[in-house]
C-alpha cells in the first residue's frame, strides 16, 4: 500500500548510501579502522535499487560484490568518504550515512613504514579529528533533502540516540545496541528509528533487508511529492 502498486516508490529519486567501515593510514602498511562489514549500507543500496531509485553506493573497504544497477564509489579514508558523499548529495533526494566513519585519523602521515628500534620503546601516534560528515550534510543539505544517519550505542541507547539526532540535524536516526556479538557483521540487526519530529519505529531483530525497507519508508514518506 504505503509503495504504491509496482512497489516503485522510489522512483525518479536519487539516493545517496555510503556503506563500510574507514580506514585512516597510519603508514603505507599500517591504518587504523572499524568492524563495519557494509552489510547494512548495501541492504540499504540493494532495497532502493528494486524501489526504484538510482542509488549512489560510498563503499569503504567492503569485501562484497557491486549491487546490480547501483553506482559504487570506493574510498579509503573518512577524508575520502566526506569527499564523495558531498558530491553525491548534491542532487540527491535522501543521504543514508550508513558507513562507520573514524572520529579521529593519525594527526601526520608516515611516508615510510614505521620500525620498532632496540634502544627506545614505543612512539604514540597523535590523533587529529575527523570532519563529521553526517553533522555537515544537515547544515547544507537543499530543500526538501531527507538526511537519515546510523549510531551503534551502549548504555542509554534510546536517550544517546535523541540527543545525537539533535547533533546532527538528521531527519532520522538508526539507532542499534551493540555489543561484542551483536551487530557487526551478522546478516540480521535490530534496531529503534527516531524520527526529528519526534517518532520512534521499533524494528524488530530480522533481515537487515527488512531494517533497510523500513528506512526508505520512512524517507518515503518524508520525501516531497513528486510529478503530477
Ligand atoms: N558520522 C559521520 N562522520 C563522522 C562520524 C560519524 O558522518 N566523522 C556519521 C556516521 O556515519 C553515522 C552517524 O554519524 O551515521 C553517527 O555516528 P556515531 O559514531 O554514532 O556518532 P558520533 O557523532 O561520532 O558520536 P560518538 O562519539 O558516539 O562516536
Ligand atoms: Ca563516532
Amino acid at each position: 500500500l504505503a509503495r504504491g502498486a509496482d512497489g516503485r516508490d522510489l522512483a525518479g529519486r536519487h539516493v545517496v548510501v555510503s556503506a563500510g567501515g574507514t580506514r585512516e593510514p597510519i603508514d603505507p602498511v599500517r591504518f587504523i579502522g572499524n568492524r563495519s562489514s557494509g552489510l547494512q549500507g548495501y541492504a540499504l543500496a540493494r532495497t532502493a535499487a528494486a524501489r526504484g531509485a538510482r542509488v549512489t553506493l560510498v563503499a569503504a573497504n567492503v569485501a562484497l560484490p557491486d549491487p546490480a544497477g547501483v553506482r559504487v564509489m570506493p574510498v579509503g579514508s573518512a577524508a575520502e568518504m566526506r569527499e564523495a558523499v558531498l558530491q553525491a548529495a548534491a542532487d540527491a533526494d535522501a543521504v543514508v550515512m550508513a558507513a562507520a566513519v573514524a572520529d579521529f585519523r593519525p594527526a601526520e602521515y608516515r611516508g615510510s613504514k614505521i620500525k620498532k628500534s632496540e634502544d627506545a620503546g614505543p612512539e604514540p601516534i597523535r590523533l587529529s579529528r575527523n570532519a563529521d560528515i553526517l553533522a555537515e550534510l544537515g547544515r547544507v543539505r537543499g530543500p526538501g533533502q531527507v538526511i537519515v544517519g546510523f549510531a551503534a550505542e551502549t548504555d542509554d541507547v534510546l536517550e544517546n540516540g535523541r540527543a545525537k539526532l539533535a547533533r546532527k540535524g538528521s531527519d532520522l536516526l538508526v539507532v542499534n545496541q551493540v555489543g561484542e556479538d551483536l551487530t557487526f557483521g551478522r546478516p540480521d540487526n535490530a534496531a529503534v528509528v527516531l524520527g526529528a519530529d519526534g517518532s520512534r519505529t521499533d524494528v524488530p531483530r530480522g533481515a537487515k533487508e527488512a531494517l533497510a525497507e523500513t528506512v526508505w519508508d520512512l524517507v518515503a514518506a518524508r520525501l516531497e511529492p513528486r510529478g503530477a
